[in-house]
């Protein structure tokens, strides 16, 4: 296929990337043909996927905000932090904190690109290239170490990327790395494609097709059980409302999401460090 749309060096735009995949479902620009497609395959199983996408957005908010406001967090690690879009992390926190550091971090070269211009101006936040399967290299960066004060509370944010980490990569080691690495009061923030097989078993057969439709095209993808995603918080301590459906966790007054399919193929939770 020939692919006519403009593409920074180095960015194959001929396999689709779970970045690109992400911004399309969340109304961006920076994804080509071949993300689209996948994101159409993903719409002819569950329709109403992009709500999922703007779900994830709007935890993402919340959750930062309640760190930063509610809690006094000031630093934020981001591990999978995906390309710039409206409201990002570090625009979150600082609105709160304008000296909040947060250091971003993904394994997608495009992201890097897209990161670094929009943060150039900006000296508390930075933005690296690295993998999450190798956490000792994060904790260790010489960026993460100079950004962030590991002898204070540190905001991890896990949002929508241990679900692209397959069972025998062991997300719940790479996870409880990275959770001893934090101090006390430190706090973990999740979000998971979630198999509500227990809870909403007509549902559990649409994300059995959507995981097998991103593991042919994207070459990753786990809905796991509540139970799976609640091990990746280890001994940290669930604030309330807990591990719950996106839209219910600490919603806004005027936020009412309808119950539709997508509504059950995610969940995400806030924990405490002891
Ligand atoms: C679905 S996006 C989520 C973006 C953002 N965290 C959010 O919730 O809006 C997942 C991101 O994780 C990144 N990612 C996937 N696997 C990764 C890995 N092994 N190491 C680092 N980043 C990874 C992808 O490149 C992508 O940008």
């Amino acid at each position: 296929m020939v692919n006519e749309e403009w593409a920074p060096p180095g960015i194959d735009t001929t396999k689709p990337s779970v970045a690109r995949v992400y911004d399309f479902m969340v109304g961006g620009k920076d994804n080509y043909a071949i993300d689209r497609m996948v994101a159409q395959r993903a719409l002819e199983i569950i329709p109403d996927a992009q709500e999922a996408g703007r779900a994830c957005r709007a935890f993402l908010r919340r959750a930062v905000r309640y760190l930063a406001a509610d809690v006094g967090i000031r630093q934020f690690l981001d591990l999978g932090s995906g390309l710039p879009t409206d409201t990002n992390v570090h625009q979150v926190a600082q609105t709160v904190h304008p000296g909040a550091r947060v250091v971003y971090v993904d394994n997608d070269p495009m992201v890097l690109v897209h990161g670094r211009a929009l943060l150039a101006s900006n000296d508390t936040t930075a933005v690296i290239e690295a993998d999450i399967r190798e956490p000792r290299q994060i904790l260790d960066h010489e960026v993460v170490r100079d950004q962030l004060d590991f002898t204070r509370p540190i905001g991890l944010l896990m949002l929508s990327i241990l679900h692209h980490l397959h069972d025998d990569e062991d997300p719940g080691a790479i996870a409880a790395t990275l959770r001893d690495a934090l101090p006390s009061g430190s706090y973990l923030a999740i979000i998971h494609f979630w198999d509500p097989a227990d809870e909403q078993p007509e549902i559990a057969a649409k994300v059995v097709e959507a995981e097998r439709v991103f593991n042919e095209t994207l070459g990753t993808g786990r809905w796991r059980r509540r139970a799976e995603i609640q091990a990746y918080f280890g001994d940290f301590e669930l604030v309330e409302p807990g591990l719950v459906p996106l839209a219910e966790w600490r919603p806004d007054a005027e936020e009412k999401a309808e119950q539709t399919d997508s509504y059950y193929t995610m969940i995400g939770g806030v924990a405490r460090k002891p």
